[in-house]
This record gives C-alpha cells, sequence and structure tokens, in this order.
C-alpha cells in the first residue's frame, strides 16, 4: 500500500519526505484555502512546490462543477508537472471530464466517494484513483472501513485497474484497516502516519536497552 500525505502544509509535507515512507500527496480546496493559497498563480505557485519536495503523484483539485471548465481547469493543472493528478467530483459533469482526461493521457483522482456505486462508476470512466472518505462516513455512523472492503471486492471481481485511495482518514487503526481491505493507497494527514511509530512495549524496551547501553559504556570506559 502507498503512502500520501493529506495536505497542502509544504513544512508537513516535507516532514513526511523525509521519513522516506512518502509516495504522493493529496490536497482540496479546504486544505489549500487553510494554507492562504488565494488566486490563479498562488495555487499554481503551490503545487509546483509540492511537486519539487515529493516525487510521486500529486492530486490538485479542480474548482469547477461544469464539464467545460472542469476540462480547461483539468489541462491547465496537468500541465504543471507530469506528477499532478487532476482531482475531479463525483458528479455527472465530473464522471465525464475523467472520461474526457483518461482519453487524453490525464491522471485523475475522483474524489467525494461515499458509496460502492460511486466506485463503480470512477472505475467506468477510467479514473487513476478513486477516493473513498472512510472518515466522513464513519461521522454518519456508517462503516467507513467496509466501504473500502466492498469496493476492493468488486474492483477485484470485475478487474478494474481504477486504484483504491482511501481518503478521510482519522486515525492509525484506519490506516492499519485499509491495508488490511486492500486499498492500494492510504492519505492521510502527518498525525496519524506518526502516531504508527507508537508503541509503549517499544518505549519500555528502548528504555532498557539505553540504560544497559550506559552501563556497556561504564565497562568499556573502566577497561581503558
Ligand atoms: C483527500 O483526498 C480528501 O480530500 C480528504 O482526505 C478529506 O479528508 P477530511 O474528511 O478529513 O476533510
Amino acid at each position: 500500500m502507498k503512502f500520501f500525505i493529506d495536505t497542502a502544509n509544504l513544512a508537513q509535507i516535507k516532514e513526511a519526505h523525509d521519513l522516506g515512507i512518502l509516495d504522493g500527496v493529496t490536497t482540496n480546496p479546504s486544505l489549500m484555502a487553510k494554507e492562504g493559497t488565494k488566486g490563479h498563480q498562488a495555487t499554481l505557485d503551490h503545487y509546483k512546490a509540492i511537486c519539487e519536495i515529493v516525487d510521486g503523484d500529486i492530486s490538485a483539485e479542480v474548482l469547477a462543477t461544469d464539464f467545460d471548465t472542469i476540462l480547461e481547469e483539468g489541462k491547465v493543472l496537468a500541465a504543471l508537472h507530469p506528477n499532478i493528478v487532476v482531482k475531479v467530483p463525483m458528479i455527472k459533469d465530473g464522471l465525464k471530464a475523467i472520461k474526457w482526461f483518461t482519453d487524453n493521457g490525464i491522471k485523475t483522482n475522483c474524489t467525494l466517494v461515499f458509496s460502492a456505486g460511486q466506485a463503480i462508476l470512477a472505475a467506468k470512466a477510467g479514473a487513476t484513483y478513486v477516493s473513498p472518505f472512510l472518515g466522513r462516513v464513519d461521522d454518519i455512523s456508517w462503516d467507513g472501513v467496509q466501504l473500502i472492503e466492498q469496493i476492493a471486492d468488486i474492483y477485484s471481481v470485475q478487474r478494474f485497474t481504477t486504484q483504491i485511495l482511501a481518503a478521510s482518514i482519522r486515525s492509525p487503526l484506519h490506516i492499519v484497516k485499509c491495508a488490511e481491505a486492500g486499498a492500494h493507497v492510504c492519505t492521510c494527514p502527518l498525525d496519524p502516519i506518526l502516531a504508527l511509530l507508537n508503541h509503549p512495549l517499544t518505549d519500555k524496551g528502548l528504555a532498557t536497552f539505553v540504560a544497559d547501553a550506559a552501563k556497556m559504556r561504564d565497562v568499556i570506559e573502566d577497561a581503558e
């Protein structure tokens, strides 16, 4: 399973990249707005800055909701860098646009997916990635992980090649469950990724090793 970071914050992207386990980045208009990115050129420059940090797929979302403008925006985004993936919402014009981008060699990420039916449509349109938002499904008391499992089963039976990009991740357990369910990619904020590092027995074991290492050093120094 690939790891993408779900943020437009350059410092956090750099921190995740420096861990050596980062395969890509996803952004959305809310994450871009959070970074204070305003205006067309500043937005494009921000995407370019992300591409300079991470050598992997970078999702950049269109703002339009009608077919012609989605195409217009998507072409500009795709021309920024070969790693840009045009992120398009799961709406009728978005689906048509995904098909057009696919037919014209532009990678896409179909976003705002909340059902297996929507995931089937994204795959039929040839999306590179489909983004089921499991955290938001959990938020309304449904089972987000079950949705990932269902899409993974359908894609496997139907031999769809669209990659399942599990999104809206809230916890380290979500990441583990997505890996178990067969998601191809997991995109999450930095905190759940870092939380995967933690285990009390690791802390306890390390404290003992550090203490014993100090004793070993004392023995070596006494012998010298
Ligand atoms: C990623 O592609 C999505 O935009 C993102 O994961 C949504 O996450 P949220 O539900 O935490 O806003």
